[in-house]
């Protein structure tokens, strides 16, 4: 049987855990999933700044390779435009080619230990990485799957340096170039790992060399001409240029937030991997050999060291890393520390994979505001940025917060507008909300509005609707939503998990 009772189980719960309306991150959506609604049905939404054609800071070939066909075959062949099935279907394409990847990946990389190979594969499907970060619909996720595509071809390259691997090196060039088009820091996972395979397989074959780079400049060629095409641009569009040189500015990293040097390593790594964390730097001289030797370690060294540059650090950014450090905490397989394992990630994926965020997508799914043709305004409070795409509406306008000064001010809201108009108030204070609230209703006093927040701010909400002016109506509540980013130590009731939403109106 190709797999044991216990890893059917393991990964029953991994795919249960990733149809969950979890969010993790606004990226989830907005790199991928908004894109491609608007570009397949036509709808409108939110075009986040790397999309931007001004900017031309993400590309369309990653995207429309990955999750093209899906988009196709639902919006083209059976004319479908339920974003649950969409959302679903995305979660389980990522699960099970990670699943499949990471399966055929291993018996690369670990070709002649059988009971290594099936350990590390136990670690893999019972992270709450695989879970979560890696079922959703972040440019990470797919990384996940071209580095260990990469990391795969290193492998057979090294194992038999004797033979000539044309097609190999061919498929190899795509990778890469693929890799550096989905996110620009990608050579950031294999920088340490090639010059091993440089120097133990290259150096014997130079045309095969030749045959990768020659590769890699035709790929690219080709991505930079759908591109420009895509976003319709008159001069080319080389989009891990543009973002890197985005990337470059310290104002404008200042913008997504600032990090310490250190984050990666001692906040971002710890959080992935927990009890792991013990057995990833090397506890003896034959382990610092036998690390310099691996290509999965090199590239675990290189990408932290690499990543580590960059003053933004987050997450997800290391998610590729995942499957590499489960081979090698593997090597110090016991039954406790793989029952520390299971208990770390059990908690971590109940509070990422199935609470965090929860209540935004879950109102999208059961509301059914897509088949409305018209819906009212939206304002959204201390959430993160709704899903736009999830309304499916192809005359929506969205308007959010802007900074002057750092103070967070609501002139780019237009108040005439009464209908298909969702506002992100995001962390906006009290004052603020109240006063768009009001803006509306002094525009129009006989429309709805509907106010979306988590349960940790209902005091606040309250304060608003304490008013003789104003009627409302409680329309959904979900418990299943955890708001990690409004906990106030003063404030017990910050701590409620839950969302809700409400219509209110303007009475005499
Ligand atoms: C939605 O609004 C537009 C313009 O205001 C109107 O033409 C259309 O009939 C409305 N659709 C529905 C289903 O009410
Ligand atoms: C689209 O939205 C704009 C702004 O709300 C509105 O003026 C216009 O009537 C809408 N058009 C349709 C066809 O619904
Ligand atoms: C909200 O604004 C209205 C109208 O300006 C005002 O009457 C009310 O007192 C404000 N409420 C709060 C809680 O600030």
């Amino acid at each position: 049987m190709l797999l044991s009772k216990f890893e059917i189980f393991a990964i029953s719960i991994g795919i249960l855990v990733s149809i969950q309306p979890s969010y993790i991150h606004p990226d989830e959506h907005f790199q991928s999933l908004e894109i491609l609604t608007q570009f397949f049905y036509g709808i409108k939404g939110t075009i986040p700044w790397e999309y931007d054609p001004q900017n031309g800071a993400r590309s369309f070939v990653p995207l429309m390779l990955y999750y093209g066909p899906i988009f196709y075959f639902f919006s083209n062949i059976l004319h479908i435009n339920n974003p649950v099935i969409l959302l679903y279907c995305v979660r389980l394409q990522h699960s099970l080619s990670f699943l499949l990847i990471t399966y055929i990946a291993l018996c690369y990389i670990i070709p002649k230990n059988d009971i290594h190979r099936s350990r590390t594969y136990a670690y893999v499907i019972t992270s709450y990485v695989t879970w979560s970060f890696q079922s959703h619909s972040f440019s990470n996720s797919l990384e996940t799957l071209i580095l260990l595509a990469t990391i795969t071809t290193f492998s057979i390259q090294i194992g038999r340096s004797n033979e000539n691997h044309w097609w190999l090196s061919i498929f190899q060039g795509i990778l890469i170039t693929l890799g550096i088009f989905n996110r620009m820091t990608f050579p950031a996972f294999i920088l340490l790992p090639s010059l091993i395979v440089f120097w133990k397989y290259f150096l014997k074959h130079i045309r095969n060399f030749l045959v990768l780079i020659l590769t890699i400049f035709a790929t690219s060629a080709v991505c930079i001409l759908v591109d420009t095409s895509l976003y319709d641009s008159k001069t080319y569009i080389i989009a891990p240029m543009n973002n890197f040189l985005y990337n470059m500015s310290v104002s404008n990293l200042s913008k997504h937030g600032l990090h310490p040097r250190y984050t990666h390593i001692l906040v971002n790594l710890p959080q992935l991997i927990g009890p792991a964390m013990l057995y990833i730097v090397p506890h003896n001289k034959r382990e610092v050999k036998s690390s310099f030797m691996s290509l999965q370690m090199l590239s675990i060294y290189s990408a932290l060291m690499v990543l580590s540059i960059f003053p933004h650090q987050e997450l997800r950014f290391l998610t590729p890393l995942l499957p590499f450090v489960c081979i090698k905490i593997t090597e110090h397989h016991s039954t406790t520390f793989f029952k520390i394992w299971v208990g770390f990630n059990l908690i971590m994926g109940i509070i990422i994979g199935v609470f965090h965020q929860s209540g935004i997508a879950d109102t999208l799914m059961k509301q059914k505001y897509y088949q409305e043709q018209n819906i009212s305004v939206h304002i959204w409070w201390k959430a993160y940025s709704p899903p736009t795409w999830m309304y499916m509406n192809d005359n929506l306008t969205v308007s959010t917060t802007n900074f002057i000064e750092n103070i967070e001010r609501i002139d780019n809201i237009n108040f005439g507008i009464h209908e298909n108009y969702i506002i992100d108030l995001k962390g906006s204070d009290l004052e603020l909300a109240n006063d768009t609230i009001w803006n509306f209703i002094r525009d129009d006093f006989t429309k709805n509005l509907t106010l979306f927040y988590p349960d940790s701010v209902e005091g606040k909400v309250l304060q608003i609707l304490n008013n003789t002016h104003l009627s409302y109506e409680k329309v959904y509540h979900t418990r299943r939503h955890l708001d990690l980013d409004h906990l106030d130590g003063d404030d017990l009731t910050t701590f409620i998990p839950g969302f809700s939403v409400i219509e209110l109106q303007y009475t005499q």
